[in-house]
């Protein structure tokens, strides 16, 4: 079966299909890829324990799928086009041949510094293509890549990298974002005191920062390269050997180390790649995001390289040198496909128009949303200032644990609605249930989101901790994958995810839980309890309000803010910064001890005029004093 849906009649039959007989669709979509050997048995799966294996008994390797099958037809071809942070500097061309070579030559730099199949790598980098390359060297391999986000802070790396025991970290001397210039080495040192596992640093040049460099444990990128051939044959894998860990937040403890495996991962990503925004040959695709996130896993690197499309990789922000670099970008490089978040949409919006106009944006064909939650203010300046209003908004659901887009619009096909991700994509089978577990039938309805059949690229497991995976997504609803999030199903049942039901905040498209941040606060040594909540933001789409009870002598002043700001960026990183901060005497508890969240979320929205029932709390008179003192 061809990879690509047509039409919306097409899309109806191809999606019944899949539901009447999942095994055979996927069988045949599979046939699209390159397998060295076929698969013994294309699905086992049961939501139980939870297992699933998708092409079991297949082996492949999925960089002989993104880089050597393309070489006979499209060596020459950009594979990935790079843009600098600096518009001053000039933009890198990577055809299909040379990323084909960089990633085989790294791939020998990973096996001479004692990587081997199964071993986890860290990777801690900015936006430049050594990122790209470093994930698919660890895929040559059958290495397991861990990529952390270069926002993280040296104690997040380090807890990624004590969970899933890394071998060898991959990172640069410094990043820049914007007009700052970020060490990142000087962080990996700072976490590695903590991680006895790591036995090798690779580090490659961006910024010229000094750093220190440990003998027998750190060595240059540059120098390497220069040691090994150009030669790498790919490691054959099985289809359910894992590919790699992201970890992301939930609502209880650490990150978890969400796990995909091969097969599926490639099998899905690369179909809702062609299909979602209807890539075409030879289209340059540009997604915003940071490969630190799953969407940048799956929709610049693996999901394009495998279809043989042109990514393009920025390594700065949206607002720098000003609010049109975006379209500076989509000018230049002709970019006909541009998937980003709403949180820039609206960021980019408040700037005005003046930054969009002049500006040639007629290469445009798709436009994409991902992340959160599009508003329609959002929606509509997207479509008639970027798109002109001829081109389809895709506003793609989905998560980490999906690996890749569960529910959207397909560009041209799907009639779109604003604010809707519209429809279930062939395979998925969404199911919206209430409190206790019921299925809510028909439409015009609302719900808790949840899928009832595996799709190829569903989460495996959590690292190292099979129970967890099973306990977060599969024990809330019996024979369900719980998504965590809030769904409406309107009246042509088309859906519209509203945000999550969990304690994860979802801040500017990145998730943050909640638990995290207030153990991130109580680390400051005047804190003795907090509790932490979301409430809307005009830009971020949710905003962090944090409810902290101080020592006497510590005081509420703005230095205590300012130090509290600080040990979270240290615990955490920038990004789970709480907005707000409201020093507070005491926190609205049960008899039995419990945080009312309900209580604190209204008063943050700013909405305390209807509390509920207050009776139930040890002390209700700290209501009012929260009510008085809100931000
Ligand atoms: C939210 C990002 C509404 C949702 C790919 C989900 C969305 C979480 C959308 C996953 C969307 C993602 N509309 N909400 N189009 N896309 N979300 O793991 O709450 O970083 O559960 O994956 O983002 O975030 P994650």
């Amino acid at each position: 079966m061809d990879l690509r849906i047509k039409s919306f009649e097409d899309y109806q039959e191809k999606y019944q299909y899949s539901v009447e007989d999942p095994e055979s669709f996927w069988g045949e979509i599979a046939q699209n890829f390159y397998w060295r050997k076929p698969w013994k048995k294309t699905l086992e799966w049961n939501f139980t324990e939870p297992k699933v294996n998708w092409f079991k008994g297949g082996k492949l390797n999925i960089t002989e799928n993104c880089l050597d099958r393309h070489l006979a037809t499209r060596g020459n071809q950009p594979a990935i086009i790079w843009e600098s942070n600096s518009p001053d500097e000039p933009s890198q061309v990577i055809t299909y041949k040379v990323l084909h070579e960089q990633v085989c030559r790294f791939a020998n730099v990973l096996k001479r510094n004692g990587a081997k199949k199964g071993d986890r790598i860290c990777i801690y980098m900015p936006m430049i293509p050594e990122l790209a390359i470093a994930v698919l060297a660890c895929a040559r391999i059958g290495a397991i890549h861990s990529v952390v986000f270069g926002g993280f802070s040296a104690q997040s790396i380090a807890d990624r990298i004590n969970d899933a025991q890394c071998n060898i970290v991959v990172t640069t001397d410094g990043a820049f974002r914007g007009n700052k210039e970020i060490p990142l080495k000087a962080t990996v040192d700072d976490a590695l005191i903590q991680c006895p596992s790591v036995e090798r640093v690779i580090v490659s040049t961006r910024t010229r920062t000094p750093v220190s460099m440990l003998k027998g444990r750190d060595c240059w990128w540059e120098d390497e390269v220069k040691l090994v051939s150009a030669d790498c044959p790919a490691e054959e894998m099985d289809s359910e050997d894992m590919l790699f860990i992201l970890y992301t937040s939930g609502s209880t403890g650490k990150p978890k180390g969400v796990v995909h495996t091969v097969g599926g991962y490639m099998v899905f990503s690369s179909y809702t790649f062609a299909n979602v925004f209807q890539y075409e040959e030879g289209q340059t695709h540009f997604c915003t995001a940071d490969i630190g996130w799953i969407t940048g896993h799956s929709y610049i690197v693996y999901g394009p390289l495998a279809c043989g499309a042109t990514t393009l990789m920025f390594e700065g922000v949206p607002t720098y040198p000003d609010a049109g670099r975006f379209w500076d970008i989509v000018e230049k490089h002709k970019v006909n496909i541009l998937y980003t978040a709403p949180t820039a949409i609206r960021s980019l919006m408040s700037f005005g128009d003046q930054f969009v106009e002049g500006k040639d944006l007629s290469s445009l064909k798709v436009l994409g949303s991902v992340g959160e939650p599009i508003n329609e203010e959002a929606w509509h300046w997207y479509n008639e200032k970027i798109g002109k209003g001829l081109c389809p908004i895709v506003d793609t659901w989905w998560q980490t644990e999906t690996g890749g887009i569960l529910i959207s619009p397909i560009a041209n096909v799907t009639k779109t609605k604003p604010a809707y991700a519209t429809l279930p994509l062939p395979g998925v089978q969404p199911i919206l249930v209430d409190e206790s577990g019921n299925e809510i039938e028909g439409n015009g309805v609302s719900g808790n989101l949840c899928i009832k059949f595996p799709w190829p690229s569903i989460v495996r497991t959590t690292y190292g901790d099979h129970e967890r995976c099973r306990q977060t997504y599969f024990s809330t609803y019996k024979n369900l994958y719980f998504t965590g999030d809030g769904c409406m199903r309107d009246e042509d049942g088309y859906y519209r995810i509203t945000g999550r039901v969990d304690d994860v905040i979802n801040v500017s498209g990145h998730r943050i839980g909640t638990a995290e941040v207030e153990n991130a606060i109580n680390m400051h040594l005047g804190v003795v309890e907090s509790a932490v909540v979301g409430y809307p933001h005009d830009i971020k789409g949710q905003g962090i309000y944090a409810y902290v009870i101080c020592e006497k002598h510590v005081g509420d002043s703005d230095l205590t803010r300012k130090d509290i700001l600080a040990t979270v960026t240290r615990i955490i990183g920038p990004i789970a910064k709480p907005d707000k901060i409201q020093f507070v005497s005491g926190l609205p508890k049960t008899r039995s001890g419990k945080i009312m969240r309900r209580i604190l979320r209204k008063v943050a929205e700013g909405d305390t005029g209807n509390l509920g029932d207050t009776s139930t709390l040890l002390d209700p008179s700290v209501v009012d004093e929260i009510k008085a003192g809100a931000l």
